[in-house]
């Protein structure tokens, strides 16, 4: 990642940043259902991790995840465009894998949409393999991929 870029924890302030990164960059053609108060929810949920990483202030990447007591979900992830193949959410993911070791999690699960080949590629770089297909998954209409990646216990 660009030394320009620091990671850190999101702050509730940056909820505003990230729901409309994923209107974006996520869910576009979809109805928007990560607004901004969902998103400052969980950035005050305990169990769940909301990290961000910034340009000048400015939120250029985010994940989000919740954590169960032996799987946790990813919920969201994106990079800024002009910020992607510098290593951003491989910095991102490299952190997420990181704190769910240290919480004992035994597997990380995600969905994303089939047709996503970047997103499908990304996650493959950083272990994770396809587990199956939901037909329907989004809006009873588009398909989603399952990925997973199994973690050593400690
Ligand atoms: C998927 C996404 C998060 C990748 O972020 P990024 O910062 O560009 O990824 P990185 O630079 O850390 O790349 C890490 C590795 O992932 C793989 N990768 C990343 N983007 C890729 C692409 N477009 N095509 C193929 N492989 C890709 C590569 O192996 C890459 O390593 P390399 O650059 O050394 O070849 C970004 O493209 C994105 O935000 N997409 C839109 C949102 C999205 O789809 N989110 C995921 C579903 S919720």
């Amino acid at each position: 990642m660009s030394e320009l870029a620091t990671l850190g924890l999101a702050r509730a302030h940056e909820a505003d940043q990230i729901a409309r990164m994923s209107r974006d960059l996520i869910e576009a053609g979809l109805k928007w259902s990560w607004t901004a108060s969902r998103v400052r929810r969980h950035i005050q949920d305990r169990d769940s991790s909301v990290i961000v990483a910034r340009s000048e202030q400015r939120v250029i990447a985010f994940a989000l995840m919740h954590f169960g007591d032996e799987t946790a979900h990813l919920n969201l992830l994106a990079v800024d465009p002009q910020w992607r193949r510098q290593s951003c959410g491989r910095r991102l993911m490299e952190w997420l894998l990181a704190s769910a070791e240290v919480a004992g999690i035994r597997k990380i699960n995600l969905e994303l949409r089939a047709d996503n080949a970047c997103a499908k590629a990304y996650y493959e770089s950083l272990g994770f393999t396809v587990t199956g297909l939901r037909p329907r998954y989004y809006e009873g209409v588009e398909t989603a991929l399952t990925m997973s990646h199994a973690l050593a216990r400690r």
